[in-house]
Formats: structure tokens, sequence, C-alpha cells
């Protein structure tokens, strides 16, 4: 028998999450003047899939296991314009006085094997319950719409091969990983000269 488990909290904590990043978002958009973000998901992992996550490690699907081996039940992404925006986003969030930061993973500085990059918070989101507050665990990806297309096409191929993925599609990959981090510099070159000529206008 699988055991039920209880949803509510998670939903509660991903609605806390949104407000809150909605917010910071627009008050960093009316105090710079610029607006850094191309789009926000939000989601909870299905059940499936955290079933999935939990039988991965050998671990049976019940509340306590989820609560220590699932940090990302509650995931929200921000995708971003240029490269310098990811770590503003993460300064933004950094000053939170909701949000408390538990563990940073910087797959920008580190990509993945496999050439994954982002910026990864794991962070505790307040929740208000009748008589108590609780903190949920959630995760913050944080990346440029370069990584999100690479990011999405290789999730997309992996799926393809459940298994192992052939060599050669895993070294394209990886190559392919490295384009994105030219372009990217490029572009966060091209968007500070754009900023020059605005500033001698
Ligand atoms: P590891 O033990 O290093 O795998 O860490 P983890 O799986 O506990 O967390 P991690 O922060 O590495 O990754 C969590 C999420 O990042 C995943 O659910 C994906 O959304 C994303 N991610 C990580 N690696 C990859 C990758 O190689 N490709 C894609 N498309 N997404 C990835
Ligand atoms: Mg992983």
């Amino acid at each position: 028998m699988t055991e039920k488990i209880n949803f509510s909290k998670y939903n509660y904590a991903l609605k806390m999450l949104e407000t809150e990043v909605d917010i910071l978002l627009q008050e960093f958009t009316i105090h710079h003047g610029y607006n850094p973000v191309e789009h926000v998901k939000s989601r909870i992992k299905t059940e499936q899939s955290i079933q999935n996550k939990l039988k991965e490690k050998n671990l049976e699907y019940n509340e306590r296991n989820v609560l220590l081996h699932v940090p990302d039940v509650v995931g929200l992404r921000i995708v971003v314009s240029f490269l310098s925006d990811v770590y503003d986003i993460v300064a933004l969030i950094h000053n939170s006085h909701n949000i408390i930061i538990k563990k940073r993973k910087d797959y920008i500085a580190n990509p993945k094997e496999s050439g994954y990059t982002s910026y990864h918070l794991l962070v505790l989101v307040p929740i208000y319950l009748e008589n108590h507050v609780e903190y949920v665990e959630a995760e913050i990806q944080i990346r440029t719409i370069a990584m999100d297309f690479w990011a999405s096409i290789d999730h997309k191929i992996r799926y393809k091969f459940p298994d192992v993925i052939p060599p050669d599609v895993s070294k394209a990959l990886e190559n392919y990983a490295e384009d994105i981090k030219e372009l990217d510099k490029k572009m966060y070159y091209l968007n500070k000269i754009m900023n020059n000529y605005q500033e001698n206008l």
C-alpha cells in the first residue's frame, strides 16, 4: 500500500513563493527601469515523478522520505535575458525578508557533466498555518534564455533515451552547451555596449 501524501502545504508554499518573487521582480523593474525577466514558470512535482525519484534512491514513498529526499516538490524557474541578470536575481532573492536561502548551486561557474548550466537555490518558504509558521523547501532555478533553450532540448532528448543516451548525442549536447556559453557572453557584451550608447544620448 502506498501512503497518501497531503500536498496542501506544498500548494501553499508555491503560492507564497510565486507572490514573493512576483513582488520582488516588480520592485526591481521599478527601481532599475529595466525588466530582466523573459518568463517565470512554477510547478508542483507530480506524484508519479516524486515516486520515481524515491524509487531511484531505493526509498519507500512516504511523507518523511519526500520531506528528506525530494527538495524540489515546489519548483520555480526564472528565465532572464542576460548572464548578469542571473546574479542580480540571486541577490534580489538573497535580500528577501521572507525567503531563506538554504543552499546555492552555481552550475554556471561549475556546469554539470552533461553541460547543464543554471543557478539553483534551495530555499525555505514560510507558510502561515492556523497556529504556527512552517518552512517548506523549494527549488528556484535561474537561467538565461540561452541556457533554457539548451536545457529544454536536452530534457526532450534524454526523455527519448531513458536508459543510456548515445555517446555521439551526449557529446553533441556538451559541445552545444559550450556554444550557448559563448553566445551568452556575446549577448552580455552587446548589452553593455547598448547601455553605453543610451548613457551617452
Ligand atoms: P544531483 O545529485 O547532482 O543530480 O543533484 P539533484 O538532482 O539533487 O539536483 P540538481 O540541482 O542537480 O538538479 C535538479 C534539477 O535541475 C532537475 O530536476 C532538472 O530540472 C535540472 N537539471 C539538472 N541536471 C540537468 C541536466 O543535465 N539536464 C537538464 N535538462 N536539466 C537538468
Ligand atoms: Mg539531478
